[in-house]
């Protein structure tokens, strides 16, 4: 028998687990209520990813890292999205609160090369969604809207009534259309790009009912 054990895959993936779990502490020390959305949406995320098929550490993972740069104001991630040479294709005051996830994913990599882009990808996907999501980007786009945190609204219920039941696609639509509802209906910015992701997602939708 040997003497030397290498660290298991799933030691290891703890191990990390444990490290990002004390890094988002640390980082979103002065924001209790934005930590604790965090870890409700890792919990979820990983609910919804063992429920469809999609690796629930990746999951976790992606949830709690994805509001990572909500510690800073929006003010300094229009900033910051400017120093990163982000571009949306509007003046970035307005849209705001679309930054954090695009910026987290440039910033974080660095600081945990052991993840996949998957996670990445993901994380820059959770506002401003994607004409192409994967599973793991829709698990962590569904976990956001509908983790027990959040406030009840019809839309979150459907969803939330949903999950086990839909297929993860129509999971997704749904929380995707409730998000764009929510912006219209509180008479919000509506960024074109998430007009631009509806029409693609519609159109496919119905091509695939054709
Ligand atoms: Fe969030």
């Amino acid at each position: 028998m040997s003497a030397h054990r290498d660290p298991s895959r799933a030691d290891a993936r703890e191990e990390l687990l444990a490290r990002i779990e004390s890094d988002l502490a640390a980082q979103l020390s002065s924001k209790p209520r934005r930590l604790a959305h965090s870890r409700s949406v890792a919990d979820t995320a990983e609910r919804l990813a063992m429920a469809y098929g999609v690796d629930p550490f990746l999951a976790r993972c992606a949830g709690l890292l994805h509001d990572w740069e909500k510690a800073a104001s929006g003010v300094e991630q229009e900033a910051r999205a400017r120093e990163l040479g982000i571009d949306m294709g509007v003046d970035l005051s307005l849209v705001r609160p679309l930054l954090h996830g695009i910026i987290a994913a440039r910033a974080l990599p660095a600081r945990y090369p052991e993840l996949p882009d998957e996670v990445w990808h993901a994380i820059e996907t959770h506002t401003v969604a994607a004409a192409d999501m994967g599973p793991l980007d829709e698990v962590l786009f569904v976990a956001d809207g509908i983790e027990p945190l959040r406030p009840p609204s019809p839309g979150i219920e459907r969803v939330r009534s949903l999950v086990g039941e839909a297929t993860l696609d129509d999971l997704f639509w749904e929380s995707f259309v409730g998000g764009v509802v929510y912006v219209v209906e509180g008479g919000r910015y509506l960024y074109p790009g998430t007009v631009d992701v509806y029409n693609a997602l519609a159109a496919r939708r119905a091509a695939d009912r054709a």
